[in-house]
C-alpha cells in the first residue's frame, strides 16, 4: 500500500549548460526495472529548467525547480512565478527549503503561499520541514516540525500535488544523519499530521521524503524506514552514478 517512492535531486546553485550530461547519464541508468520501482526528479537551477525539460522528454525523469514566487506575475524583479516554471517544463517545485528559510528569511506563511502558487500552476510542491541542531538538542524536534507542517501546507493539498520532505537542518551537507529511530519518529508524526491536513483516506498516499546527507552508503538503511517514501538528495545528486545508486536502494 506504500506510495511509489520519489528520489529527487536538488542541485542547489550548481550546474551550467554542460551539466546536462549528468541528466543524460541518469537517463541511461534509469532502466525499466528501476522505473518500475521509483520515480526520479531532478531540480536544477532555474536557468536549466527549460534545457533539462527538453532533454528529459520521453525519459520519465521529472524536472523541478527549487523555489517560486507566490504571485503569478508582476513587478517582482528577479523572481520567477510557478506558472513560468511550469511553462519551462517543471512539474515539481521545492518550497521552504531550509536554505530559503535561513538565507531569505522565509517563514511558514510565505512557504504556504508558494505551495498555493505551485498548485495553482499545476505543479507538485515539495514542502520542506526540519529542525535545527539547537532545536533537536533541546527536545523540540516534534513540536517544531508539527508547527512547520501546519503553517506551510495549504488546505488544497492532496497526494498528487504535495510531497513533504523532512530535512534536519544539521544533517544537510554535513555527512551527519539522524538514527533510523529518529527518522521513523519524525516521519510518523508527519504521516499523522497529514491525516489532519489532507484527510485519512489520502494521507497514506502522500510521499514523505527524507533529506540530509543521503549517500549510496546509507540510502538502503534510510529508505527502509517506515513512512520514508523516497529521498531529497543534495550533494550526491550532482553525480549520476551516486544518484542512481541511491534510487537503486529501493
Ligand atoms: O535538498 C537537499 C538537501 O538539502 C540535502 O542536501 O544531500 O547535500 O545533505 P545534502
Amino acid at each position: 500500500d506504500r506510495p511509489r517512492p520519489l528520489v529527487a535531486g536538488n542541485w542547489k546553485m550548481n550546474g551550467v549548460k554542460s551539466s546536462a550530461k549528468v541528466l543524460t547519464e541518469i537517463h541511461a541508468g534509469y532502466t525499466p526495472g528501476l522505473k518500475a520501482k521509483v520515480e526520479l526528479a531532478v531540480c536544477p537551477p532555474a536557468t536549466l529548467v527549460s534545457l533539462l525539460s527538453y532533454a528529459s522528454v520521453g525519459s520519465r525523469v521529472a524536472i523541478g525547480a527549487q523555489d517560486c514566487h507566490a504571485k503569478e506575475s508582476g513587478a517582482f524583479t528577479g523572481d520567477l512565478s510557478a506558472e513560468m516554471l511550469a511553462d519551462a517544463g517543471a512539474t515539481y517545485v521545492i518550497v521552504g527549503h531550509s536554505e530559503r528559510r535561513q538565507y531569505h528569511k522565509e517563514r511558514d506563511v510565505e512557504v504556504c503561499a508558494k505551495a498555493v502558487a505551485a498548485h495553482r500552476a499545476g505543479l507538485t510542491a515539495i514542502v520542506c520541514v526540519g529542525e535545527t541542531r539547537e532545536e533537536r538538542e533541546s527536545g523540540k524536534t516534534l513540536s517544531v516540525v508539527r508547527k512547520q507542517l501546519r503553517g506551510s501546507i495549504p488546505v488544497d493539498s492532496n497526494s498528487r500535488n504535495l510531497v513533504v520532505a523532512y530535512e534536519p537542518v544539521w544533517a544537510i551537507g554535513t555527512g551527519l544523519t539522524p538514527t533510523v529511530a529518529d527518522v521513523a519518529e519524525v516521519h510518523a508524526l508527519i504521516r499523522d499530521e497529514l491525516r489532519r491536513l489532507v484527510g485519512k483516506a489520502d494521507a497514506p498516499k502522500v510521499r514523505i521524503l527524507y533529506g540530509g546527507s543521503v549517500k549510496p552508503s546509507n540510502a538502503a538503511e534510510l529508505m527502509a524506514v517506515e513512512n520514508v517514501n523516497g529521498a531529497l538528495v543534495g550533494g550526491a545528486s550532482l553525480v549520476a552514478a551516486d544518484f542512481l545508486a541511491i534510487a537503486g536502494a529501493y
